[in-house]
């Protein structure tokens, strides 16, 4: 039943097959730019669908992108204008606790008709998202999303940059409207909220007009509940750049499908070698079927020749971890959903078993303790080193998201993987984890399919 790595990569097939196939909003103090989330109608599936309802920061679906430059400001009023209390976690961005935006944690819901002024300096240049932080797999699922890129010091060579937001709709097939049931027993114990209408920036059929030989950014992020997207490249070359908004030290070939799991963020420079009059895909592989993501139609050539193969985007400062070896050691076991053989788990301080949880629409466990507890996972001083061994003993994926800090992955070689903020592991696997608690507060930790992080996988670390 357990869905390995390798199986998820082969169930799909070779991908080269298909070969034939300013930021305005910035103000001083006084006069913050607004962030108003409300409900409004989009045209997101087909239009011989009805508009559907969603809920967008000023109304649009994804929120209009937020674009700073390394080292500035991002000041917005967040504006409730939606029915439910609501507030905006910057995904990603190493910033001061109270303004991470996880309601219940490090601030108080913004509740309907109040507002919240989110004010911090963006660190790290990248590619990040904000998005919702209160009944997040409702609240994301209705579209309270966008991006958040922070441009490098020295713009990147590259003819163009393009955000593709990545997320799936569960969408009434007659209305087109969302499906309500945000809380459904069987999606929380199984493999979390999926959509049947799959979109990119909030349109079917996401189209971008390209010419050969252009080297374009593409800045792909996974705002879905659940789905992990399986991609390729077709008719395009491609780097990944950086993960999770950090550069890598050398840029990687993309060779075959790689995934994007619920959260993560890839940044891939794309040369375009399609002919002109052809068509160039990000193409996404379903049940061994593939399909295209986002289209690149191309006519004319921007050069002659290639490009040279890309230099590294200049690294983040302060990076670094150390102290591995003497690092205390922490454990993390994930427990629970369906198959995953749950007894008994404390909830609220007390024990109860698995069906009192199922009554409780809980399904999901951490260390034996279902969602928020009093204590931490870890209590941290600050600048310590910590290494997180991590178990997934249930049957499903989970893509595991520290906030606040990256951490790299050690690995069994002895090398190290990545700078990450999310860890996606498949059932059975056993990986350890290691960052610097360089940011005081109190930090979520929880699984990014929402509907798993609302029925119990969710927990804390606190760096004081
Ligand atoms: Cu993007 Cu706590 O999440
Ligand atoms: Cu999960």
């Amino acid at each position: 039943m357990t869905q390995s790595r390798r199986e998820f990569l082969q169930a799909s097939g070779a991908v080269g097959l298909l070969g034939a196939l300013p930021n305005a909003g910035f103000a001083d103090s006084e006069e913050m730019a607004v962030m108003a989330a409300r409900p409004a109608r989009v045209q997101l599936a087909p239009s011989a669908y009805p508009q559907t309802e969603i809920w967008g920061y000023d109304g649009q679906m994804p929120g209009p992108a937020i674009r700073v430059k390394q080292g500035e400001r991002v000041a917005r009023r967040f504006v409730n204008e939606l029915p439910q209390a609501s507030s905006v976690h910057w995904h990603g961005l190493r910033i001061d606790n109270a303004m991470d935006g996880v309601a219940g944690l490090t601030q108080d819901a913004v509740e309907p008709g109040k507002s919240f002024d989110y004010d911090f300096v963006a660190p790290d240049a990248g590619t990040f998202w904000f998005h919702a932080h209160n009944r997040s797999f409702e609240q994301v699922a209705r579209g309270l999303y966008g991006a958040l890129i922070v441009e490098e010091p020295v713009a990147a060579d590259v003819d163009r940059d393009e955000v593709l937001i990545l997320d799936d709709w569960l969408l009434d097939p007659k209305t087109a409207q969302i499906d309500p049931e945000f809380e459904a027993p069987h999606d929380r114990s199984h493999a979390g909220r999926r959509g049947n209408y799959i979109a990119t920036n909030g349109r079917s059929g996401f189209t971008l007009p390209v010419k050969r030989n252009e080297r374009l950014r593409l800045r792909l992020i996974n705002a879905a509940n659940a789905r992990i997207f399986e991609l390729g490249l077709a008719g395009l070359k491609g780097w990944v750049m950086a993960y999770d908004g950090m550069p890598l030290a050398k840029p990687e070939l993309v060779e075959g499908a790689f995934l994007l799991s619920p959260g993560e963020r890839v940044d891939l420079f794309v040369d375009v070698v399609a002919e002109s009059g052809d068509m160039a895909h990000l193409v996404r592989i379903d049940d061994q079927q593939q399909y295209s993501q986002t289209t690149f139609t191309v006519a004319g050539d921007a050069a002659a020749t290639p490009r040279a193969d890309p230099a590294p985007l200049p690294p983040n400062p302060n990076m670094e971890i150390e102290g591995v070896e003497t690092a205390r050691r922490f454990r993390l076991n994930m427990e629970g959903g369906a198959m995953g053989g749950l007894n008994a788990a404390e909830l609220n301080g007390e024990r109860n078993s698995f069906r009192q949880l199922a009554q409780a629409n809980q399904f999901w466990a951490f260390n034996g303790a279902v969602g928020m507890t009093d204590a931490p996972l870890a209590r941290l001083s600050r600048r310590e080193t910590a290494r997180l061994e991590i178990y997934n003993d249930t049957s499903f994926p989970h893509a595991i998201h520290l906030h606040g800090m990256h951490f790299r992955e050690l690995l069994k070689d002895g090398s190290v993987g990545p700078l990450r903020d999310t860890v996606l592991m498949f059932g059975g696997e056993t990986r350890e984890i290691a960052f610097v608690a360089d940011n005081p507060g109190k930090w979520l930790f929880h699984c990014h399919m929402l509907s798993h992080a609302a029925s119990g996988m969710m927990t804390w670390i606190d760096v004081s």
